[in-house]
């Protein structure tokens, strides 16, 4: 299944844009931005001088600063170098930042103050053995309070390693939320004391399938939990990095690995077994049995203790009606709470367990599922299957993340050219696309908009095995989020932000993460010009090398070195084929495109 991409198809007459030789590489882009000129030079004498309460933030990026360029701060002499001032008065998130020749001076909220020093690590380069920051002056703060990721660690389990570097990349780019999705049919993965048969039993697999045939199966085990005391360190390592960490124990549906060990909590009395296969199971917790609500009081419970943020996620999707609408127990709750149908005995089940969160002090959020029964009191929604849910729910006054499948399921894949992509869920999903995402829909007036508290990117795992696999998906779809999640509507366009990505990509690329190499800029527009053709291509990281073939061939380390413009033939079928070799030394897939149409003369 090849793109058919059409070469030449835009006539385009006189030279493309010229691209700024220097842009500053700011991802997401501040609200305010002012090159004055000049620089300023970080020394072996530069001071940094902060309140106490931001020693930890400070120290964060004075450890980044000594790693990737030897530069060692001096602490309590701020004159000449790096002054931190705290702003009561600004918003938390927002924050100033001035850089002169004398000097550098960074002002904010708390997490303002740890996100102008995200900005300032993405200012710092080095040139001539100097350590450098442009002069500017920005002023930033964000669009949206909610900027989150899902990490599904149900479907394969992440070790905690990966989840803190998971953690510590997401909030360099001002990510805040980490929704973690803890619990799933195939695997639950955090300890809960009073149940210990969770972990015990249900974070373990026999087999995973592999492909969308649901009989290709590895036959290896799989499984792995998060002690509390994980946990608990997890939880603290994003606070450092001002991530909350949005807990998602998937109810009543997605819980075969509570069935497993529990089968009396489902309508049928089972028995089960974790699940070895991927896909939507009709078997979900009875909704009619009064023990299933003692027991997901008692996780909750424990949950609570270990999260401190505001949010806790129930879940609610995608839960079959069939055995609901069998079981006598369900049959009968539907009746004794005045329900009309098994809906509305979800919403109820939402509702109870929202009151037990909302007791304890808390809110829920629910995927868009729970709304079909009726709104759920002080319950946030995740809208996944299209925004239709976000839209009613906004509507109703009620709080709305983003995250419509179509822009934001972030397993689907980077490229129509499969054959060259790893094997993925399916669906397309390129950067340009997520890009291209708008959170405020055209279908809210400006007041319903102001339920929309945020926008997520979504990283479902059935497919994703590995963390190396996981980074290919992830990047560098999440900058893309996170300029959405940050950067007004106003201050987003997509071409911009492609200047300002190669910089940030060989950042990637120097901490060895395998991120997706993007197809240079360029490849799929021609200039035409005295009748012949010119394509111009722009590296999509700093410091690649292309290689190109107008012939058809593979271009590999043999083709052509890009270094300038260079025409090809203005014919049917012509192809123009290229790989972007990074620094580091890995090469991109085959990017090709052929003219499949005649441009208008
Ligand atoms: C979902 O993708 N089932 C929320
Ligand atoms: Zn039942």
């Amino acid at each position: 299944m090849k793109r058919m991409i059409v070469l030449l198809s835009a006539l385009l007459i006189g030279g493309v844009a010229a691209i700024r030789a220097e842009v500053l590489s700011l991802i997401p882009r501040p609200a305010q931005v002012q090159e004055t000129g000049g620089e300023y030079l970080f020394t072996a004498r530069t001071g940094v001088k902060a309140p106490k309460t931001e020693a930890g933030s400070v120290e964060l990026f004075g450890e980044w600063l000594r790693e990737a360029y030897g530069v060692e701060l001096k602490s309590g002499n701020g004159r000449g170098g790096l002054t931190v001032l705290s702003d009561p008065s600004a918003d938390d998130e927002a924050y100033t930042l001035s850089v002169k020749p004398g000097g550098i001076t960074l002002r904010g909220g708390s997490a303002g103050i740890f996100y102008g020093l995200q900005t300032l690590r993405q200012l710092v380069g080095e040139t001539d053995g100097h350590v450098r920051v442009p002069c500017v002056e920005i002023a930033d703060s964000p669009r949206f309070g909610y900027r989150g990721a899902l990490l599904d660690v149900g479907r394969y389990f992440y070790s905690v390693e990966y989840v803190k570097r998971f953690i510590d990349r997401m909030a360099r780019f001002k990510l805040n939320r980490l929704h973690w999705h803890l619990t799933d049919d195939q695997g639950w993965r955090i300890e809960i004391k009073s149940h210990p048969e969770l972990t015990r039993v249900g974070a373990w697999r026999s087999s995973t399938q592999k492909s969308k045939d649901k009989t290709n199966q590895d036959r290896l085990p799989h499984g792995g939990f998060y002690t509390q005391e994980q946990i608990r360190e997890v939880v603290r390592y994003a606070a450092e990095r001002k991530v909350t960490i949005v807990p998602e124990i998937d109810l009543p549906g997605h819980t075969m690995s509570v069935l497993a060990v529990y089968p009396g909590l489902s309508c049928t009395g089972g028995p089960f077994v974790v699940p070895t296969e991927w896909g939507v199971k009709k078997d979900v917790l009875c909704a009619g049995n009064e023990d299933t609500y003692r027991f997901v009081e008692e996780v909750i419970a424990e949950v609570i203790e270990l999260f401190p943020g505001e949010y806790i996620n129930i879940g609610g999707d995608e839960v079959p009606k069939d055995r609901w609408s069998a079981c006598p127990k369900c049959r009968k709750k539907i009746k004794s709470e005045k329900l009309r149908d098994e809906h509305e005995l979800q919403s109820y089940f939402a509702r109870r367990v929202g009151e037990f969160v909302g007791s304890k002090g808390r809110r829920i959020i629910g995927w868009d599922d729970i709304l079909e029964g009726g709104v759920v009191p002080g319950a946030t929604v995740l809208s996944w299957r299209d925004e239709t849910g976000g839209i009613a729910a906004a509507k109703q006054g009620v709080g709305v993340i983003m995250c419509p499948a179509e822009y934001l399921y972030l397993d689907y894949y980077q490229s129509a050219d499969i054959a060259q992509e790893p094997f993925s869920i399916g669906h397309l999903v390129p950067l340009e696309k997520v890009y291209s995402y708008e959170p405020y829909s055209r279908k809210l007036t400006p007041e319903q908009c102001r339920h929309i508290v945020g926008v997520q990117g979504n990283f479902w795992t059935e497919y994703i095995h590995s963390e190396s696999l996981m980074d290919y998906m992830v990047w560098p779809r999440l900058l893309a989020v996170a300029e959405i999640a940050w950067t007004d509507r106003e201050g987003r366009d997509y071409a911009d932000f492609r200047t300002r990505m190669p910089r940030i990509l060989a950042g990637l690329d120097r901490e060895g993460i395998l991120f997706r190499i993007p197809e240079p800029g360029g490849l799929n527009e021609a200039v035409v010009r005295d009748g012949k053709a010119c394509v111009e291509l722009v590296s999509p990281v700093e410091g690649a090398q292309i290689f190109y073939t107008t012939n058809g061939l593979n271009p590999t380390a043999k083709g052509t070195l890009y270094t300038g413009p260079f025409e090809v033939p203005l014919a049917l079928g012509t192809q123009v084929k290229c790989v972007v070799r990074v620094p580091s030394g890995r090469s991109s897939a085959i990017y090709t495109v052929t003219n499949k149409k005649m441009p208008r003369q």
